[in-house]
């Protein structure tokens, strides 16, 4: 007795068996590989709703019950309470590091996080005010051809030091662009700082590493600035196969560079459908302006006939509260007192969720707030300007990106993605 599934094709009565390959957490799915051969047609699922393209062991999503694992561990176990260094160890290596592990990756991740000088020249040639996403993505494009060695398949040790240069590079690379966009000098990284620190060291310090003055003194980086950022970091890391994580897995699936593959992800997390949402709900609630225009705009998104969407609202897979989301706004609540947190821009917000999550249309479709519905505002306390939020996605995700691009490498029949379609044309 087969314990798969049939499907009877009522057009010429035959009947197909399948086999159904069993998850350790979350549905099951139906081994369609032969379905073509057994049946002569093909499944139809744009945008993929209802397929899973891999097996994966990295991140688990329950988006009934709004549950965010990493190898297993819950997020609410991990932001905020480990690092986001320690997080991506996790994900590298399926076990929280212990404390000589995690100081050996440190002091790797501090040295690798230079460019070649001949990266510095690439900026040069983007106009100030190109998005820091355009220079991010070109310029870990352009990593491949300074990194060019063949990556043994085989060696954890040539995994690890292109995982460990790409992941180190990136915030650096997104700093630079930065800079780059105001037209100012780019500040080297600190080695003598953490991962997160060193990313706002290189975004505000001023050449010869003072930190900003003003009547109090010297604006150091606030303890209470680096945990906010370091736990949006740990947020982001990494999200099972969303858009641009599937993205890197085909460009994996072709055979191009580690780094070609990663700046494919960034392009397309660059998208306000996907990672650049956080950036648009910023601009939104700005467009928005007062709490008295809000029912005007969600009357506006629950028109069929009007474009607009609420950003930071609706999810493909959490159809209960993004569990990111959550945990961002219990530390808006914590920043409120620390930062000056833009409370008009946070009234606006919250009038938002209110309305949208008492009525009809946002609950009949699972509409609830995501990820990017509270980044936005806890980084423009953090004094980081909103052509960065996306960037700053890219940093948390790219650990992500690495991971699923090894476990994709590492299949042993890993194939070429190359879906079918339905011809509809003459
Ligand atoms: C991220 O996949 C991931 O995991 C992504 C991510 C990650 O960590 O990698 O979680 C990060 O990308 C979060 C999502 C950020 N994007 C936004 O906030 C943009 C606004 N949200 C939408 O564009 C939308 O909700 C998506 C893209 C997020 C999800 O789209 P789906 O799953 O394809 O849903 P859909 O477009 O089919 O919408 C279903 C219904 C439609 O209405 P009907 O046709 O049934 O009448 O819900 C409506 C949509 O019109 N709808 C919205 C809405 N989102 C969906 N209506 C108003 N405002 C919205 N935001």
């Amino acid at each position: 007795m087969n314990n798969g599934i049939s499907i009877t094709n009522h057009r010429n009565g035959e009947t197909y068996e399948f086999n159904i390959i069993n998850s350790t957490r979350g549905p099951n799915a139906v081994d369609i590989r032969d379905f073509f051969k057994k049946t002569g047609m093909f499944t139809f699922d744009p945008g993929y709703t209802s397929t899973a393209s891999c097996k994966s062991e990295i991140t688990f999503i329950d988006g009934g019950k709004g549950e965010l694992r990493y190898r297993g561990i819950p997020i609410e176990e991990l932001a905020g309470k480990h690092t986001y260094l320690e997080v991506c160890y996790l994900l590298l290596n399926s076990k929280l590091p212990s404390p000589d592990e995690l100081l050996d990756f440190d002091i790797e991740l501090r040295h690798r996080s230079f460019l070649h000088r001949g990266l510095h020249k690439l900026f040069d040639a983007f106009p100030d005010n190109a998005h820091p996403m355009a220079t991010l993505s070109a310029a870990t494009t352009a990593l491949a051809s300074f990194y060019k060695e063949h990556i043994n398949l085989t060696s954890s040790d040539d995994f690890n030091k292109m995982a460990h240069r790409i992941i180190s590079k990136i915030p650096t690379i997104a700093a630079f662009s930065y800079r780059h966009s105001l037209g100012i000098p780019f500040i080297e990284p600190n080695i003598e700082l953490s991962f997160t620190e060193n990313f706002l060291f290189m975004m505000r310090a001023y050449p010869g590493g003072k930190m900003h003055i003003d009547r109090q003194g010297e604006r150091s980086i606030k303890e209470i600035e680096i945990k906010a950022l370091d736990t949006i970091f740990t947020l982001h890391a990494d999200h099972e196969q969303n858009a641009s994580t599937t993205v890197v897995r085909n460009v994996a699936s072709t055979g191009a560079h580690p780094y070609v593959a990663i700046s494919s992800g960034i392009a397309a997390l660059w998208g306000r459908a996907h990672g650049g949402a956080n950036e648009s709900v910023i601009s939104q609630l700005e467009m928005i302006g007062s709490v008295n225009n809000v029912e005007k705009y969600i009357k506006k998104a629950k028109d069929p006939n009007d474009p607009f969407r609420l950003m930071g609202f609706g999810h493909r897979v959490y159809k209960n509260f993004d569990p990111r989301a959550k945990i961002l706004k219990k530390l808006q609540d914590e920043l409120k007192s620390e930062l000056n947190l833009n409370t008009e821009l946070l009234e606006i917000a919250s009038k938002i969720e209110d309305i949208a999550l008492n009525d009809e249309y946002f609950i009949s479709r699972n509409l609830y707030p995501n990820i990017d519905f509270y980044t936005g505002i806890i980084l423009t306390a953090l004094q980081i300007p909103k052509s960065m939020f996306t960037p700053i996605f890219v940093i948390g995700r790219t650990v992500g990106w690495i991971t699923q691009w090894v476990e994709f490498k590492r299949e042993e029949k890993s194939k070429i993605s190359r879906p079918r379609q339905l011809y509809i044309g003459k």
